[in-house]
């Protein structure tokens, strides 16, 4: 694998980004990244001021690589976690699940690298056009929050890497090397993977997550809430209430009344196992996921599956 355009970019040896994941991307997993020689990401999303800056000052302590943090813009703080962020010294920010106008005058007029997720080539024009330094194309089959216009990795990622001139990042589906070396021949520099990451020795999302991703086969995810907001999770208890309400023809307000607060929902899985209540958000890479294993390992791993995946094209 050699260094390309998103490793000069972000300084990195390897062109894979851990993605920011709720409840399961602090210092731990993001600073074992960053020392394997990819970009290691704080997902701050679950975070409070306080134990965002707790995990900018371990991860200093832990790596002397890159680090990236994510924002997801949905959070009404959203402004204020960049500001408690690059007063901490971050430099690299990934945001998404929002408008990046809104961001836009505080990440720019500082000096920053700044990547957003997009779900669209549209997304992905407005993006650039913003002002960030790469867009980050999210398919269908990414794990946690989901765009309604469900387009799939596949066909997103070429679409956006012939409309705009900075860097794509692919994500949503990939989780492994031969994963990532099909969307860089479809025009991305480089992936970002999330559920891949959760099933690593250094992830602090609870083992039962981890087991659930494991044990799944490719039919083991699904989107619920596609009248709220879409998230994809992996099939439990409540995850099959949900589709069953939503089959029924639940109202917006029944299913705002099962889901409950989204945040703790996500916490019962993520941090408390709870395989009844809880939600474990999860990608339709999980078919792909075997084992828990240390992430040098992992990342050595996805290496040698890419160049084994580039050298059997030209047999092809
Ligand atoms: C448990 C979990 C939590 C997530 N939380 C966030 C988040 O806080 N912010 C965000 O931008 N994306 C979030 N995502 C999406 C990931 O950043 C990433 O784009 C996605 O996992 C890629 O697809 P994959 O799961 O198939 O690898 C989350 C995904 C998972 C699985």
């Amino acid at each position: 694998m050699r260094a390309n355009r998103l490793c000069q970019l972000l300084n990195i040896r390897y062109p894979v980004i851990q993605a920011g994941m709720v409840w399961a991307s602090d210092w731990h997993l993001a600073a074992a990244c960053s020392n394997s020689g990819i970009l290691g990401t704080l997902g701050l999303g679950s975070m409070s001021h306080e134990e965002i800056a707790l995990n900018i000052e371990k991860m200093k302590n832990s790596t002397e690589n890159p680090f990236a943090v994510n924002i997801p813009l949905l959070r009404p703080d959203a402004v204020d976690l960049a500001r408690i962020a690059h007063d901490a010294g971050v430099r690299i920010f990934i945001t998404s699940a929002g408008n990046p106008e809104r961001i836009a005058p505080d990440i720019n007029r500082k000096k920053t690298i700044w990547f957003h997720v997009v779900p669209s080539v549209k997304g992905a024009q407005k993006a650039e056009k913003t002002g960030v330094d790469a867009v980050i194309c999210e398919g269908y089959e990414a794990g946690g929050h989901n765009s309604p216009l469900e387009i799939t990795t596949l066909a997103l990622v070429p679409q956006v890497a012939d409309a705009v001139k900075v860097p794509v990042v692919a994500a949503g589906g990939i989780a492994d090397g031969r994963g990532i070396a099909a969307v860089m021949a479809l025009g991305a520099s480089g992936a970002q993977m999330g559920t891949r990451f959760i099933a690593t020795d250094e992830c602090q999302a609870h083992n039962n997550h981890k087991r659930l991703i494991v044990d799944a086969p490719d039919t083991g995810t699904c989107i619920i809430g596609r009248k709220l907001d879409m998230l994809r999770v992996l099939r439990t208890e409540f995850a099959d209430q949900m589709l069953k309400s939503e089959l029924e023809g639940a109202s917006r307000e029944d299913l705002l009344e099962i889901i409950g607060n989204e945040f703790n929902r996500n916490r019962s899985g993520s941090v408390l196992g709870d395989l009844k209540d809880g939600a474990f958000q999860a990608g339709q890479s999980s078919g792909l996921v075997n084992d828990i294993i240390p992430v040098d390992t992992l990342v050595q791993r996805l290496i040698s599956e890419y160049n084994a995946a580039r050298n059997s094209l030209p047999a092809l």
